[in-house]
């Protein structure tokens, strides 16, 4: 490969390149993969209609990037090291040659099922080799997969296998989560009851526990994998062939199907890791994150598997059997780039030092930080603590729905600021903007975070409902892509993004939507309305505090009750990762003539702040302002 960055100047001339020379400047990125067939053209698109298309005509498989290409040069170089939950247990050493065999077993297991170019795929499986096993072995035939988090409800896996239309579902009997055994099967046949798409269920057997096989539908693939033969031809596919959907939360009850098509994709996701890891090849990489999010997605499975690159794929959790969990695992397997998040930061940093300090982690170069904003004191800790005042940290800012990096240092290249992204990756435009929805010039200033130019790797659109795509990142600014998030730019043109300006709250790294959570609290009978906002929290960056009414005539509940039962609804409907910290009844809702929930007054109380609540002239109610704030927890 030969798209490195290697110094200052580097990025420089390539930002600017791919500035003035977009096409230019991808095409070159572009001609470090292997393409059966060349593209006609490099980028043709729309902002005001949310069309994007890179590379048309190329034809490629992803697969055969991230595989067979390497087989002849690194064939036995380790691809995954598969760390268990259980510390007790022997790591594996998963190579290239495995892998690849491995994907192709499964891709004719799918085939023979039936599963062919463009059908859907649902996967739900705990961080074991076989969920990106899974990943591949779809994207080898042209299916598409869509991963669903393993920590979701039987509910949030139901609406999202349906969404798609999902004809398959590759699960496990079980999950090992620190010391929890999860019946990830039972879930499945609970959201199975209600979806009419699935045809085969495939049941990986991790834990072994005792699981209900429907007959006709369910099938074991230890059994499967021995009839099926070793090799499997890849489907050729069009740049814009789709090859995943990955659902993240929207201010509506409806999780958003985000879709990322094959050949921008590839190249982006590539290209940006090997740049912001400046991945060297005898690296160990670890990421930490699960592959059921869009950081699995384009920085385990993708990125690192098309530069070859050997990675960690941990299946436990940093604090299971003890706090040094982490770094007993970096020590172990000499790892040289860490990419984690920060409320894994923010917990781990509360506990003794101890647990730090013995391990030596003097294998370790560079340190990465994702998913929300990292707190002053979380980086210092992180700094000085895990990197040794050595190793840079590269805080990326990106999204679901960008599909890989937009906004990070480059490591020993970038002039780090703590809290900072920093700067733009090549290709990539911020802007800032007003009230008046126009550009902030100059440095030093704030506003709500645009990117004004398509870079390869921008999602294509919501699955099924084009519409929703364009309204919600392409209106609120016309002419550019609206990321929902607020951004200050320094007087060194260093960004650093302060957090969500919509109804999205980031609890412990993971995207809520306040609607679903919403939906689920007014299922219960005796629940009127309701309104979650997020408040600040040491560990989780944000937690979430509701604001309930019950309906006419209920009187003498138990409260307490009331309140477990309300999470409860919340975990069924959602996941325990969505469950309401606080949870306040109140006679009703501040709402507007228009019958809108005044949330901005909602989010002040939540955070403890009474001083100024703006204007409330144009409320219904305004005298349950005061019983709120009164109230408040
Ligand atoms: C937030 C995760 C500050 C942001 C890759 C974004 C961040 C949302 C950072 C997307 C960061 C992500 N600093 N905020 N380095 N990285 N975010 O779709 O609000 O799960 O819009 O993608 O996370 O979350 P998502």
């Amino acid at each position: 490969m030969s798209y490195n960055i290697n110094d200052q100047l580097d990025y420089q001339s390539s930002y600017e390149n791919s500035l003035n020379n977009p096409e230019e400047f991808w095409h070159a990125i572009a001609n470090n993969f292997w393409w059966k067939k060349p593209w006609e053209y490099v980028l043709k698109y729309s902002m005001s209609e949310a069309q994007f298309s890179w590379f048309k005509e190329g034809k490629t498989n992803i697969t055969v990037n991230c595989l067979d290409r390497h087989l002849e040069k690194k064939g036995s170089k380790t691809a995954f090291i598969f760390e268990p939950n259980d510390s007790g247990q022997d790591s594996e050493h998963i190579t290239y040659i495995d892998l690849y065999s491995r994907v192709c077993k499964l891709a004719n297991v799918l085939r023979k099922y039936g599963i062919k170019k463009g059908d859907r795929v649902c996967i739900y499986l705990p961080m074991i080799p076989e969920l990106t096993v899974s990943v591949l072995a779809c994207a080898r035939i042209g299916a598409i997969h869509s991963v669903v988090f393993a920590g979701f409800s039987s509910g949030a896996l139901a609406s999202r296998i349906d969404d798609c239309s999902a004809k398959l579902v590759i699960t496990s009997d079980g999950a090992f989560r620190g010391n929890k055994l999860i019946d990830l099967k039972s879930i499945v046949d609970e959201s199975l009851r209600s979806c009419s798409s699935v045809e085969k269920v495939l049941v990986v057997e991790r834990t072994f526990q005792n699981i209900s096989i429907v007959e006709g539908r369910d099938l074991l693939l230890r059994r499967e994998l021995d009839l099926v033969e070793e090799n499997c031809e890849p489907e050729l596919m069009d740049a814009e062939d789709p090859l995943f959907i990955l659902y993240t939360s929207g201010s509506t009850g409806k999780p958003k199907g985000m879709m990322h098509t094959t050949g921008g994709y590839m190249v982006y996701v590539g290209y940006t890791f090997q740049n912001v890891f400046q991945y060297r090849e005898n690296d160990i990489y670890w990421c930490t994150a699960d592959v059921g999010w869009i950081t699995g997605h384009s920085y385990i499975v993708y990125g690192p598997l098309l530069n070859g690159a050997t990675s960690v794929l941990f299946e436990g959790i940093p604090s299971f059997p003890d706090f040094g969990r982490f770094w007993e695992v970096i020590d172990k397997h000499k790892v040289t780039q860490f990419y984690t998040a920060p409320t894994a930061i923010r917990s781990l940093a509360k506990e003794s030092l101890s647990w730090v300090n013995k391990y030596s982690l003097t294998s370790l170069k560079i340190l990465g930080s994702v998913g929300e904003p990292i707190n002053d004191e979380a980086w210092t800790w992180y700094f000085e603590n895990i990197g040794k005042k050595n190793c840079p940290i590269v805080d990326t800012w990106w999204q679901t729905e960008t599909g890989g990096i937009l906004i990070s240092p480059l490591p020993g290249i970038t002039k780090l600021k703590p809290t900072f992204a920093t700067l733009p990756l090549p290709g990539v435009q911020p802007v800032l903007m007003d009230e008046n929805r126009r550009e902030v010039s100059g440095n030093d200033v704030s506003g709500n975070l645009c990117i004004k130019f398509p870079w390869p790797s921008i999602a294509r659109s919501i699955w099924g409902d084009h519409n929703r795509y364009k309204e919600t990142y392409f209106t609120a600014y016309p002419g550019y892509y609206f990321t929902g998030d607020g951004a200050m730019r320094d007087e060194e043109g260093n960004y650093r993004i302060t957090g969500r300006v919509d109804d999205v709250i980031i609890v412990s790294g993971h995207n809520l939507g306040t609607a679903p959570i919403e939906d689920a609290i007014n299922e219960h009978p005796l629940i009127a309305e309701s309104a979650v906002v997020g408040f600040p929290h040491d560990v989780k960056g944000n937690a979430l505090y509701g604001f309930v009414s019950f309906k006419d005539g209920v009187e003498n509940s138990d409260l307490k009750t009331l309140k477990n039962e309300i999470n409860q609804f919340i975990s069924g409907q959602i996941g325990p990762i969505a469950k309401l910290d606080k949870i306040q009844f109140v006679s009703s809702l501040p709402k507007t003539r228009s019958g809108k929930i005044m949330r901005r007054i909602l989010r002040k109380i939540a955070e403890g702040d009474f001083s100024n609540f703006g204007d409330i002239s144009t409320l219904l109610n305004p005298e349950v302002v005061e019983e709120i704030k009164n109230n408040s927890l």
